[in-house]
C-alpha cells in the first residue's frame, strides 16, 4: 500500500518526468537486481563538461591515440574513403565539436573530393555550432547537421540523397555497449547501408591493464565526478534525492575479458527517492554504471564479419593501444 508520501509525491510530480524515457530508464535499472545505470545518461551538459575534462587529463590515452591516428595517417585514411572518386555522404556519429574528423574534412576539401559532410548528434546545441563554425574553419565544406538518434537521422540522410555513404563512428564509443548489443548495433547499421557503403570505427584496444585501469581511476578524480554525475542529473531532473557523498567510485578491468567497468558502491544501508519511487541500498550494494570494452584487432574482425561488414584496413597510433577500421558493407 502507497504511504500519504508516496501519494503526495505522486501528485505533485509533473507528469512529464514520469512519461519521460529517462525516468523509466533509471526505475527499469535501479529496480533491477543487481542495480544498474545506463551511461548513455551521462551526457547532460555537465557531464559533457566533465568528460571534456576527462579526455584532457593525464591518463585517459584514448583521445590523443585516435586524434594521433587522424593527424598521422589523414592521407591513407581518405584514400581508403574516396575510394574510386565518386560522391558521397560522410556521416558522423556522435560529432561532438569533430576535431578529430576535421584532419579529415581539411584534406578531402584540398584534394577536390565530392562529398557532404552530415553530423549527427543529439545535442541540438552541437549541430548549431557545427553548421555555424565549419563553414568558416573550412571554407567550402557542404555541411548538413542532422539533430537527433542517429538511425532516424540515418534514415533521414538516406531519403535526402542516394549517393555512397561513409558513416564514422569514432572514440570506442562502440565500447560502451555490451558484445550483443554491439553486435546488434553494426548489424543494424549494416541494414541501413548498402553494399559498397563504409564504417570507420574506433576500438580501444587492449593493453598494460595498469594503463587501462589508471584512464579510468584517473588522479585528479574527474571519473569519480563524471560516475556520481549521473546521480546528480536524477536528482536535477526526476525529483531524485541521492546523498553522492554515501557512494564510491569503484572502477574494474579484467584482462582475461577486456571489460572495464565502474560500480557506485553504497557506503551504508539507505533509501533513496526518484519521485513516488523508493529504491532501497543495502551497504555495500552497487550500481552498475559503465562498460568500457577492450578489444583485440581479431575480436573487432570478427564483430564485422558478424554484422555483414568486411574489415577493409585498421589504422593505428605508434603505440598500437587504439585502432580506426573500415569496413565495408557486403
Ligand atoms: C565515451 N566513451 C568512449 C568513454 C570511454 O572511454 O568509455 C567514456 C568514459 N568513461 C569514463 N571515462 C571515459
Amino acid at each position: 500500500m502507497k504511504n500519504i508520501e508516496n501519494m503526495q509525491a505522486e501528485i505533485t510530480r509533473p507528469e512529464k518526468i514520469k512519461s519521460s524515457q529517462f525516468y523509466a530508464d533509471v526505475i527499469t535499472g535501479l529496480s533491477a537486481q543487481p542495480k544498474y545505470l545506463n551511461s548513455k545518461y551521462f551526457y547532460d551538459a555537465v557531464g559533457d563538461k566533465l568528460f571534456q575534462d576527462l579526455m584532457n587529463c593525464e591518463e585517459y590515452y584514448p583521445t590523443n591515440c585516435e586524434l594521433e591516428i587522424f593527424s598521422e595517417n589523414t592521407a591513407g585514411i581518405c584514400s581508403a574513403i574516396i575510394g574510386g572518386g565518386d560522391a558521397f555522404d560522410l556521416i558522423e556519429l556522435g560529432a561532438g565539436d569533430a576535431t578529430k574528423s576535421a584532419y579529415l574534412l581539411a584534406y578531402l576539401l584540398e584534394n577536390n573530393a565530392d562529398f557532404t559532410y552530415l553530423p549527427i548528434d543529439i545535442s541540438d546545441n552541437v549541430i548549431s555550432c557545427l553548421n555555424i563554425t565549419l563553414p568558416v574553419t573550412l571554407p567550402g565544406i557542404k555541411i548538413k547537421g542532422l539533430n537527433g538518434e542517429y538511425f532516424e537521422m540515418l534514415e533521414k540522410a538516406a531519403a535526402v540523397s542516394n549517393k555512397r555513404k561513409v558513416v564514422m563512428f569514432l572514440g570506442s564509443n562502440i565500447g560502451n555497449m555490451q558484445h550483443d548489443d554491439a553486435v546488434d548495433f553494426c548489424t543494424n547499421m549494416r541494414a541501413h547501408l548498402s553494399k559498397g557503403d563504409m564504417l570507420l570505427i574506433g576500438f580501444d584496444l587492449k593493453k598494460n591493464p595498469k594503463t587501462i585501469l589508471a584512464a579510468y581511476n584517473d588522479k585528479e578524480g574527474i571519473t569519480p565526478k563524471f560516475n556520481l554525475n549521473l546521480l546528480e542529473r536524477i536528482n536535477r531532473e526526476l525529483g531524485g534525492n541521492f546523498d553522492i557523498n554515501k557512494f564510491e567510485h569503484y572502477p574494474t578491468y579484467d584482462p582475461e575479458n577486456g571489460a572495464c567497468k565502474s560500480y557506485l558502491v553504497s557506503t551504508c544501508d539507505q533509501e533513496v527517492n526518484i519521485g513516488p519511487e523508493t529504491i532501497t541500498f543495502v551497504k555495500d550494494e552497487y550500481i552498475f554504471m559503465e562498460i568500457s570494452q577492450k578489444f583485440s584487432i581479431g575480436q573487432t574482425d570478427e564483430m564485422a564479419n558478424s554484422s555483414g561488414f568486411k574489415p577493409i584496413d585498421h589504422f593505428f597510433d605508434s603505440r598500437k593501444w587504439f585502432t580506426d577500421a573500415i569496413w565495408i558493407a557486403e
